[in-house]
């Protein structure tokens, strides 16, 4: 059985671009072998990740990541069992928020800047998916 799960944090403390590489570097050296796939996005202290996969591989990535110290405020947006994946390309794509059209995050709040804690969980899953399908999905090259 096949399940997504969206969440938002806020990081803990600034966070350097190698310490984004380096949940990156995790993410890829772990997500394949559990057939976890799907999105982050770190903008502005907040990080949105979209995660999906089997319902035990999930959950038990989901427990690993609300404990991590990295980030705080972990909060669930979305849970929901799914026929098929939606970010099936991506064992954990990253998403550039500067090269992003404004006009896509006006579409879905109040401003052009990501803030998940003030939009609905769907509102954000529906910017993602918009995300992916507009290409504005990268990969660092180091990973
Ligand atoms: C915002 C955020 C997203 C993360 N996403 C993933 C992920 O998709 N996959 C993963 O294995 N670890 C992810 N991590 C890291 C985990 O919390 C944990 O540190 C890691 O899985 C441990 O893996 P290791 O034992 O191989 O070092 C993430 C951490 C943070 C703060």
């Amino acid at each position: 059985m096949l399940v997504r799960c969206l969440y938002a944090s806020r990081v803990a403390t600034p966070m350097p671009g190698a310490a984004l590489d380096q949940i990156l570097v995790q993410s890829h050296r772990n997500n394949p072998r559990r057939g976890i796939t799907g999105l982050l996005c770190y903008a502005s202290g907040v990080f949105v990740q979209v995660l999906e996969g089997g319902r035990d591989e999930v959950c038990d990535l989901y427990n690993t990541i609300v404990r991590d110290d990295r980030h705080s405020q972990v909060r669930m947006l979305v849970y929901e069992e799914i026929a098929e994946r939606r970010f099936g390309s991506w064992t954990m794509g990253q998403v550039d928020l500067k090269a992003v059209n404004p006009s896509l995050l006006l579409k879905y709040s109040k401003t052009a800047d990501l803030d998940p804690f003030a939009i609905t969980g769907q509102a954000t899953m529906a910017l993602l998916t918009e995300l992916a399908a507009t290409g504005s999905i990268t990969r660092r090259a180091a990973v």
